[in-house]
């Protein structure tokens, strides 16, 4: 540590000796347990990266913690600043028990982990909402009836589904809809996410996955654009924190017993760079297609009365001028643009002027999917 940095601290310790963050009062109270976050250092040089520490061993951490923080006045909200290893690395204090007080020897010190910050949701989205996809709507039906009543399912039980298609096709608004018909919860991830920077980071971040969602089972955990790790072996080697990744998923997917109540969706765009033993260990594939004309004139029915706007178009042409578009495609590039344009030119609807406009700037704009 360098003389400049030890006399930060000192001034540090000044001030907060007289705030209640770092002070030492030694007629308060023994606590039985408290929660701290890494959040960093309080100045970072420019171009730094932001660092971040984690334990591989808790109780180690809490003797560790106790010996430099032992009599230290610890209220929720505050700060507190290791003073060995990563001198001045602040930690914010987010719970203690049973209320404000010092740190003893008998006080668990607990170092809560960045990876806790997987995404949890409850999401609205509804099976109304989706239109086409009757296979994938079917295998959703059975995954839900597994997780209102397990039992029933026996050795027999859904465990790992792949939907796979078209971007924009409605996979990961189909994984949302099973979370909100069912009512449990769903983890949302994509397969990147799960990469670590360090060796052994990405083996523990899906051990995390799963160890969460069986705390919150019965579940579902999602696992968007899974090429992205899933490739092929021949492509892994290249990657060594990949190929970490995807044999922990394995291993926990392999885990995952009839009374663990998760249920591991996973979803590509390009099924056949999957691994197949990634490919194999999903019981069942399914497929999300673009929609047919009768599929995309229902969307456009549907979505057009949600416009804040009237929609004066004769629908069977829209449905015919927008051939091979997916959903997000009608939605977010022909309705919401036609939308914005109506507004822009003051229009009190939407009429076939602007979606023509519209469908000629998205052709024009080189768009692949639009033919
Ligand atoms: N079958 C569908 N029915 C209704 N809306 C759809 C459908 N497909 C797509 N959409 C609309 O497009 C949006 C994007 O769909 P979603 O995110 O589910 O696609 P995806 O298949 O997961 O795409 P990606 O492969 O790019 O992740 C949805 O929020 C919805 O508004
Ligand atoms: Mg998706």
């Amino acid at each position: 540590m360098t003389g400049k940095k030890r006399k930060i601290r000192e001034i540090s310790i000044k001030r907060d000796d007289i705030s209640v963050g770092y002070s030492k009062i030694s007629e308060s109270p023994g606590v039985d347990e408290v929660v701290i976050k890494p959040i960093g250092f309080p100045l970072i040089a420019l171009g730094e990266e932001r660092q971040f520490i984690r334990t591989d061993n808790p109780k180690l951490f809490n003797s560790y913690a106790i010996a430099q923080w032992s009599g230290t006045y610890v209220t929720e909200g505050t700060y507190i600043f290791d003073q060995f290893l990563f001198p001045d690395f602040a930690f914010e204090i987010i719970s203690v028990k049973p209320g404000p007080g010092k740190i003893t020897s008998g006080t668990s010190i607990v170092l809560q982990s960045k990876e806790k910050l997987i995404r949890k949701e409850f999401p609205n989205v509804s099976f109304d909402d989706i239109i086409g996809n009757h296979e994938a709507k079917r295998k959703c039906q059975i995954i839900m009836k597994y997780l209102q009543d397990p039992d029933r399912f026996g050795e027999w039980i859904p465990k790992n589904v792949l939907f796979y298609g078209h971007s924009g096709t409605g996979k990961t608004m189909t994984a949302k809809a099973l979370a909100n018909a069912t009512n449990v919860p769903i983890f949302l991830m994509r397969a990147t996410d799960l990469i670590g920077l360090h060796v052994g980071d990405g083996a523990r971040k899906v051990h995390n996955l799963y160890s969460e969602a069986s705390e919150s089972s019965p579940c579902i955990i999602f696992i968007d654009e899974l090429d992205a790790i899933g490739l092929d072996r021949k492509y892994q080697s290249i990657r060594g924190d990949v190929a970490e990744v995807v044999n922990a998923l394995l291993s926990e997917m392999d885990g995952i017993t009839n009374q663990s109540g998760i249920v591991t969706i996973g979803a590509t765009n390009t099924p056949a760079l999957l691994d197949d033993s990634i490919k194999n260990r999903f019981e069942s594939l399914i497929e999300f297609k673009i929609f047919d004309d009768n599929e995309r004139y229902e969307f456009l029915e549907k979505y057009s009365r949600r416009l804040p706007m009237p929609f004066k178009m004769d629908l069977h042409r829209l449905t015919n001028m927008t051939k091979n578009l997916s959903g997000r495609e009608l939605k977010e590039k022909i309705l919401k643009n036609a939308l914005h344009l109506a507004i822009l030119e003051d229009k009190d609807e939407i009429n076939e002027e602007i979606i023509q406009k519209v469908i000629i700037h998205v052709k024009t704009s080189k768009n692949p999917m639009f033919t």
